[in-house]
């Protein structure tokens, strides 16, 4: 239970994520070829579809984080929705660190974008727009090739990891 929260100004930022998290979503891991051929990712809740004509999604990235400036000069996204079984690589892309491709098995997207075997859905996207976002950078994406597979989604609730099955599906 969160209480009834004050006006903006003195909004507790702890109780404002608890709350945010009450809005169960999927997890994907976002991934993009920077400058210098460098492939990043980071695990991402933000993902959300926007618009079917044309094809665009967006995902928003902290203006703290160290994949940023990567993700700003990249030419192609690739956006994997992870499976349920795909936890473990969620928590290691969720983490700083130079060596996150450890052991994932991926491969090249059609515009080099590494794509996660494995993962539920792969949209493979252009730039289209980036935004003020506060604290974070808002990325439009457009996306140019797509697949899914059958499989169950990893899910994020309440700050807390959980399957289709946890709740009796
Ligand atoms: C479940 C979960 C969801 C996350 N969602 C986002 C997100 O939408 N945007 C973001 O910038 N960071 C998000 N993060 C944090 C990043 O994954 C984390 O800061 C990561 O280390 C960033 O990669 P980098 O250090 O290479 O920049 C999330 C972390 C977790 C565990």
């Amino acid at each position: 239970m969160i209480p009834n929260q004050p006006l903006a100004k003195d909004i507790d930022p702890r109780a404002f994520r608890q709350a945010l998290g009450h809005f169960a979503t999927g997890i994907a891991v976002v991934t993009a070829r920077g400058a210098n051929d460098a492939v990043i990712g980071m695990t991402m809740t933000s993902f959300n579809s926007v618009s079917l004509d044309p094809p665009l999604v967006l995902f928003s990235v902290a203006r703290s984080a160290w994949s940023l400036p990567a993700m700003q000069s990249a030419q192609s996204y690739a956006v994997n929705v992870l499976d349920d079984a795909q936890q473990h690589i969620s928590d290691r892309f969720a983490r700083a660190s130079s060596d996150k491709w450890a052991d994932v098995n991926h491969r090249p997207g059609l515009h080099g974008a590494p794509l996660i075997e494995g993962a539920l859905a792969h949209f493979e996207c252009a730039p289209y727009a980036s935004h003020d976002g506060g604290d974070h950078v808002i990325f439009l994406a457009r996306v140019v090739s797509f697949s899914a597979t059958q499989g169950e989604p990893l899910i994020f609730f309440r700050g807390r990891y959980c399957r289709l099955a946890d709740a009796g599906a």
